[in-house]
């Protein structure tokens, strides 16, 4: 009985110590990935801040007293956004007969959401525009990839009712950020995170959390919140590969999640991509339930389709002059 006793004790002792070294160790583990990240972050210091009308904007776009005159105020003193919102406006994507002249009309047209979108996409294309050789990220095909995601964003707002359309697009478009960010500047550190995926096989983003001890949603993320940009665009981007760790913003993380699948999917029912996507079947959750999974993909599929068709002027606006080719690719996830 005495034997039990200080066996029990001994016992309690060991479980409270195992309890305090898990937290250590969980504490170490954290820190290492917030050390990592942070040096991560301090090596793509070069990457440009968001041109600053960006931020005024954004600040002017998402305050309810605000008027599409604050807003043009802003926009005519940049003529090349004036020029991307006129074509915008006047692309068949809106379908308006009579031809948009004025900032101001445009901006009536395009809602000041769609006016943020264009504006925040449009810097981050030009940020991010060069191929770089060494991590194999195709920048043609990385926008393809994200302003498909962000139609499909866009539809699946439509879809379930998401009252601010404007932001799931933006979550689309941005969300692949934090590999593209990795991928131009911090070249080296993100080839080896290539090579191991080249060797081992499997999904690029195991890959990158065995390398890094993050994955690339997690670091843009982090880069979204370094630009202060709007708290739930940052966590559905963050969170846009493991939508159930999402706190807030849950919809607008669920809806991400299941655009970027809704994309993978159909590239490789087109045989466009061989890679099976993986979806988190706790979105259902969030969004519908649903008994019959394949047929809710089917008819989110149809209308994401539908909506692609429609996009392809608003995608040569959004590229540039220069770009604009008509294309399906697979290359990020
Ligand atoms: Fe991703
Ligand atoms: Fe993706």
């Amino acid at each position: 009985m005495r034997n039990a006793l200080r066996c029990t004790f001994k016992g309690c002792r060991l479980l409270k110590n195992y309890g305090v070294w898990r937290e250590k160790l969980f504490m170490t583990e954290t820190a290492d990935k917030q050390a990592r990240l942070a040096e991560l972050v301090a090596k793509v210091a070069e990457i440009p801040p968001l041109p600053s009308f960006i931020g005024q904007i954004l600040k002017v776009a998402e305050n309810p007293i605000s008027s599409a005159e604050d807003l043009n105020e802003i926009i005519s003193r940049d003529p090349a956004l004036t020029a991307q919102l006129l074509k915008a406006a006047n692309s068949a994507f809106y379908g308006f007969p009579n031809k948009i002249g004025t900032v101001s009309l445009a901006t009536i047209i395009l809602g000041f959401n769609m006016v943020k979108t264009i504006a925040l996409s449009s810097s981050m294309i030009k940020l991010f525009k060069k191929t770089d050789k060494a991590t194999q990220l195709d920048p043609v095909q990385f926008w393809d990839h994200s302003l498909k995601c962000a139609v499909a964003a866009k539809t699946l707002a439509g879809h379930y009712k998401y009252v601010v359309g404007g932001e799931a697009f933006t979550a689309g478009i941005l969300h692949d950020i934090g590999r593209v960010a990795l991928a131009h500047y911090a070249a080296p550190t993100y080839e080896r995170v290539t090579a191991y995926h080249r060797e081992k096989g499997g999904y690029q983003i195991d890959a990158e959390v065995e390398i890094l001890g993050f994955n690339h949603a997690e670091f843009g993320g982090y880069l979204l919140k370094k630009w202060s940009l709007p708290p739930s665009i940052t966590e559905a981007v963050m969170w846009h590969h493991q939508p159930l760790k999402a706190e807030n913003a849950r919809e607008l993380v669920a809806l991400t999640h299941l655009a970027n699948y809704l994309c993978h999917l159909a590239a490789v029912r087109k045989k466009v991509e061989t890679e099976e996507p993986v979806l988190d079947r706790g979105v259902w959750e969030i969004l519908e339930r649903t008994e019959d999974e394949e047929k809710t993909l089917n008819v989110l599929l149809e209308a994401f389709d539908a909506d692609l068709g429609k996009s392809q002027e608003f995608f040569r606006i959004l590229h540039g002059e220069q770009e604009g080719k008509p294309h399906v690719s697979g290359a990020s996830k």
